[in-house]
């Protein structure tokens, strides 16, 4: 007998194929996110659960004890209770590596798009204000290269974001992360900073660390005080690392120049958030690896760790958090 699973999103067709080669499947075809009481009728039996993003509880946990393993579509895995995960048993795998460069792709979008004044301007030529009388003063935005950019976050993504910053556009890049990487600065000449000091020097400060209880509103009043007020916040890695509100007041007061966002504290962001009616703010729908090419990988690791999770054998990506239960 084929193992069960239940797959919460949409998926290709070719990914279908493999899982259904292995499993015995049900699908989510409704349009949307699956609705939690739904979920929960769906994996009452199951063995295994492909997600994108879905909290996983406790309460979800109790109510699928067959299930072995969690496979998310997506490198960050703040929706995971991991000590729920721990206490059931139940493995938990996500997609690292594969959607690195188109990331760091969409930071550089967003730090072109803010310095530049992009979707503010556009819209300026589109609203048919661009005219003979235009002080071409009033469109100026500031450089990218040979500026400072201090990034939060030294892992996979941050690598390549590094790589575009030195390579690209010859920016001094001061970094944080929880451990020194002397073999980066030896490759890239990128230097190690204290938090506070990395405010206080760069001209874009980049996020791209995952959301844990150390790094919830890492970006505060205090922090946003530090940054120049030339300086532009880039948020790439999940919208609670940032406390909004102290965001909105540094926008407000001018104590720092702009934002490029991708994420928010609440997705979808609600049409009343006043970041949305600021200027100096571009906002993304969470499309950091939203590329046909790597949404389609994404989901094919993500099928593969299900597969390999369900069948007895170790999936390639558990999350180091988890990888305890293997030993098991
Ligand atoms: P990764 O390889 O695990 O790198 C994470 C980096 O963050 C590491 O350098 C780590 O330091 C650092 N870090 C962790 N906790 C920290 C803390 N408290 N203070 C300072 N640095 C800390 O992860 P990744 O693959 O680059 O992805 C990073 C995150 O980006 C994901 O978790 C996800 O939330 C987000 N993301 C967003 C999108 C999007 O669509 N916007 C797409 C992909 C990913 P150490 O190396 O010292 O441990
Ligand atoms: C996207 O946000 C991801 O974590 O892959």
């Amino acid at each position: 007998m084929k193992p069960k699973v239940y797959i919460a999103r949409k998926i290709s067709k070719e990914v279908e194929e493999y899982i259904g080669k292995h499993c015995d499947y049900r699908k989510w075809q409704g349009e949307g996110a699956i609705p939690l009481d739904v979920l929960i009728e769906e994996i009452k039996e199951v063995d295994g659960l492909l997600v994108q993003h879905a909290p996983i509880t406790h309460e979800l946990l109790e109510q699928a004890p067959n299930l072995k393993i969690i496979s998310n579509s997506a490198v960050g895995y703040d929706s995971f209770d991991l000590e729920a995960m721990k206490q059931h048993k139940v493995l938990g795998t996500h997609t690292p590596f594969v959607l690195d460069e188109t990331v760091a792709d969409l930071a550089f979008s967003l730090i072109l798009a803010t310095a530049r004044r992009v979707p503010e301007l556009n819209n300026f030529v589109k609203q048919g204000k661009w005219d003979k009388q235009t002080d071409s003063r009033h469109l100026f935005g500031i450089d990218v290269h040979h500026a400072t950019m201090g990034i939060i976050g030294m892992g996979r993504i941050g690598e390549k974001i590094v790589r575009r910053a030195r390579f690209g556009f010859e920016m001094e890049v001061l970094y944080t992360s929880r451990t020194p990487k002397p073999a980066l600065e030896e490759k890239y000449g990128i230097v190690y900073s204290e938090l506070d000091a990395l405010l206080e020097k760069s001209d874009f400060v980049v996020l791209i660390v995952p959301l844990t209880p150390e790094t919830h509103h890492l970006m505060g009043q205090q922090q946003f005080e530090k940054m120049k007020n030339s300086a532009i916040l880039i948020n790439c890695a999940r919208g609670a690392v940032v406390d909004e509100r102290a965001l909105i007041r540094a926008l407000e007061k001018g104590e720092i120049r702009g934002a490029g966002l991708d994420v928010f504290e609440q997705e979808p962001v609600s049409p009343d958030n006043p970041l949305l009616g600021m200027d100096q703010v571009v906002a993304l729908p969470h499309i950091g690896s939203a590329t046909e090419k790597t949404r389609a990988t994404m989901l094919m690791k993500a099928a593969e760790n299900l597969v390999e999770g369900v069948t007895g054998k170790v999936p390639q990506n558990v999350v180091k958090e988890l990888q305890d239960l293997l030993a098991n």
